[in-house]
């Protein structure tokens, strides 16, 4: 029996790895190691043996069928490789293809990065600044002095006395001017916080602020550059309007329209019928704010402005509700 092991076993063996095709090594596999293969008819006559050879025959049988079923495997596993790599699986071309979304950037966050790219083409770089601000840069470096009524309008949170959410984004502008020189030409994007909140009012939302102070700059050049900035973010026929304004920070200062990207300026709900939609503030910088950050106000001119991204996001998309950007609802994010 121990011969007819052998004989099985280098057969087997000779077999299994000749063979090239699946239903071949399928054949092969009944034919040894099948329930009336050749190693189950040998098993069968190990009951019939003298009690004494038991042991050793049926501990052979075991390793031999190990082997072979060892070496079954790894053919089976080599040739199915073989048939994916050479494409044999089958595949069922006239199935429907898996329809799946492909995720894409908030519109908040396209329209800033629309906004960035049109100013860094225009020769400004981005800086960023802290959402949780002191006093200092918040408001008194910006000449806000303490008790100062524009203080109200900002409707701030306050973390204690001298810490709170910046409340705009020029605070980044002092940063930003302590640490370097001029020539400075800044944007500066981010989250803002203010006590505030309706259909175009939510207590975090987003701004861009600009910086450029060089030893000639003038408020023609602000408007060119808001110029620019507008054709490109709306479209080429869009007016500005340059309303005089308040900040105390920038003097003079200005509210900036733009003609209503609805009506074309005929007027119509969105603009009130004004024909016109308030976009951003600017104006110089006030000779307050270079003396806080140590520039002589008599050698450095410059010019800031601050916009608010939700507002231009919906004005350009035609969104009325501004809790839509943060409820993540798909069915509106998908439209963008
Ligand atoms: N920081 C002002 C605001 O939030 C906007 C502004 C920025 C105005 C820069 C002038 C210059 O209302």
């Amino acid at each position: 029996m121990i011969e007819q092991l052998k004989k099985i076993q280098t057969e087997a063996t000779h077999e299994i790895s000749a063979v090239e095709d699946l239903g071949s090594l399928e054949d092969l596999r009944v034919k040894y190691l099948g329930r009336s293969g050749l190693l189950s008819q040998l098993i069968k006559q190990i009951g019939s043996l003298p009690a004494d050879e038991k042991p050793l025959i049926g501990k052979l049988t075991n390793e031999t069928k190990g082997l072979l079923e060892a070496l079954w495997q790894e053919k089976l596993a080599q040739l199915k490789q073989k048939a994916a790599e050479q494409g044999d699986e089958k595949i069922d071309l006239t199935l429907p293809a898996y329809s799946f979304f492909v995720g894409h950037k908030h519109p908040i966050t396209q329209i800033m990065e629309e906004a960035c790219s049109i100013f860094t083409r225009l020769g400004f770089s981005i800086a960023e600044g802290p959402e949780v601000e002191s006093d200092y840069y918040n408001f008194q470096a910006l000449n806000f002095p303490k008790e100062h009524p524009a203080r109200d309008m900002h409707d701030s949170f306050y973390i204690s006395d001298d810490v709170l959410l910046r409340t705009h984004t020029s605070p980044v502008q002092v940063r930003i001017m302590e640490k370097s020189r001029p020539p400075i030409r800044i944007i500066a994007p981010g989250k803002v916080y203010r006590r505030d909140a309706d259909i175009t009012h939510s207590p975090m939302f987003h701004q861009i602020e600009g910086l450029l102070v060089d030893t000639s700059s003038s408020f023609s050049d602000l408007k060119g550059i808001l110029t620019v900035f507008v054709h490109q973010m709306f479209d080429p026929q869009t007016k500005l309007r340059f309303r005089t304004s308040f900040f105390p920070f920038t003097e003079p200062s200005a509210e900036v329209d733009i003609s209503c990207v609805m009506c074309r300026g005929k007027g119509c709900r969105v603009c009130s019928n004004s024909g016109w939609l308030e976009i951003l503030g600017a104006g110089m910088v006030d000779p307050e704010v270079f003396k806080a950050v140590g520039y002589d106000p008599e050698k450095y001119m410059g010019f800031a402005f601050g916009m608010g991204v939700e507002r231009i996001t919906m004005l350009k998309y035609g969104i009325n509700d501004i809790r839509l950007f943060y409820e993540n609802d798909l069915r509106f994010l998908r439209q963008f």
